[in-house]
């Protein structure tokens, strides 16, 4: 099967498209045919370097497709059955090896690139609006990068629990996307203050939760965007890893919570995976979920789809086709 591999850390032009064996699914395990990839900017952690893993490796942390076997013991799933699956390692590819407990079973109206759009970014969202921070109603939220992919995902499930949401995006054209999304304001922050202007839009007040996924060049002013007792979610580090913190700062600006979830933690056994991902299934369903669906590229282009991603070239999903 063709599949990209990693060798070495470094740019996009390390993404190898090769030739790998087939494998085939040992005890409690399936091999899934892929038919949508999710790009993720956890995948660009991966092929850098910045979360290392023993290489060589194939990228890739979710997909969705077909069970196409399945190894000893494994009653979850059956040969047949349309899956999606997210946190695995080696989507990247036209097969791949999946634990039956990591599988979310597709209701008929899922096709596999919606299934994509939803389970790493969507359960992400999820979590951090339902576990990480319960958002209640009326309670003031400011989420980076809102035209992202976990961005879009995090206002409207931010909306159904009746918060108010402040997004903040690169551009003009980012922003008329969040606004549709159902974000209150969003703030250009390459070409505003944000701190400034979150001060202005709460009456000086600051907000309850900020979701950080930007890391350096947001966590400082993140802080201090919250209300004393506020709760700092950060939950990636787009613009690159954040500094040392003395916790003594969390005392001074307020009496902080400062939390770095992961969604690995939050999908701790099989009745969690398959809450949430049914939740997002529901929504996508009812119409209460839109997703945005950017743009599709073969797998072969997978160079050019990370290229784009960290370039801040993208909005909503990306998707990779094998
Ligand atoms: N902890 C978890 O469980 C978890 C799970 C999923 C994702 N994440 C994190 O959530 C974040 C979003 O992931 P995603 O896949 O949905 O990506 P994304 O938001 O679609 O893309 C990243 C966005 O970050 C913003 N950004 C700001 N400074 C940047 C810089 N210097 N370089 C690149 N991007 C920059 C850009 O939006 P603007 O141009 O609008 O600033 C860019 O479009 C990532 O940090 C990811 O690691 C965490």
């Amino acid at each position: 099967m063709k599949a990209i591999r990693i060798h070495q850390y470094g740019g996009p032009d390390v993404l190898s498209y090769e030739d790998v064996a087939i494998a085939e699914p040992k005890t409690g395990e399936t091999r899934v045919r892929i038919e949508a990839i999710g790009l993720n900017f956890i995948d660009i952690y991966q092929r850098t370097g910045l979360y290392p893993l023993q290489t060589p490796f194939t990228l890739g942390m979710e997909g969705a497709g077909i069970v196409d076997a399945v190894g000893e013991g494994v009653t979850e799933v059956k040969v047949g059955d349309r899956v999606a699956y997210a946190m695995i390692l080696g989507s990247y590819a036209e097969y791949a090896i999946v634990p039956a407990t990591k599988l979310a079973i597709l209701p008929a109206n899922i096709d596999a690139k919606s299934a994509v759009a939803l389970m790493l970014q969507g359960m992400t969202a999820h979590y951090l609006t339902h576990s990480t921070y319960e958002l209640k109603k009326r309670d003031i939220a400011l989420v980076h990068a809102a035209a992202g992919g976990v961005g879009l995902l995090l206002i409207q499930i931010a909306k159904m629990r009746g918060a108010r949401v402040i997004g903040t995006v690169g551009t003009e054209a980012k922003a008329q996307l969040a606004l549709q999304a159902g974000a209150d304001e969003v703030i250009v922050y390459t070409q505003s203050d944000f701190l400034a202007e979150v001060k202005k839009l709460t009456e000086g007040k600051g907000v309850h939760v900020v979701y950080d996924s930007v890391g350096a060049t947001t966590f400082d002013k993140s802080l201090d965007c919250l209300r004393p007792r506020g709760y700092l979610v950060l939950f990636g580090q787009s613009s690159g890893p954040v500094a040392p913190l003395d916790p003594g700062k969390l005392a001074a600006k307020g009496s902080l919570f400062l939390t770095r979830p992961t969604l690995a933690h939050y999908l701790l056994d099989r009745h969690e995976l398959t809450q949430r991902a049914n939740d997002l299934f529901n929504w996508k369903a009812n119409g209460k979920l839109k997703l945005r669906i950017e743009s599709t590229l073969a797998l072969h282009d997978a160079a050019q789809a990370h290229r784009l991603l960290e370039g801040r070239k993208t909005t909503g999903k990306v998707v990779l086709v094998p």
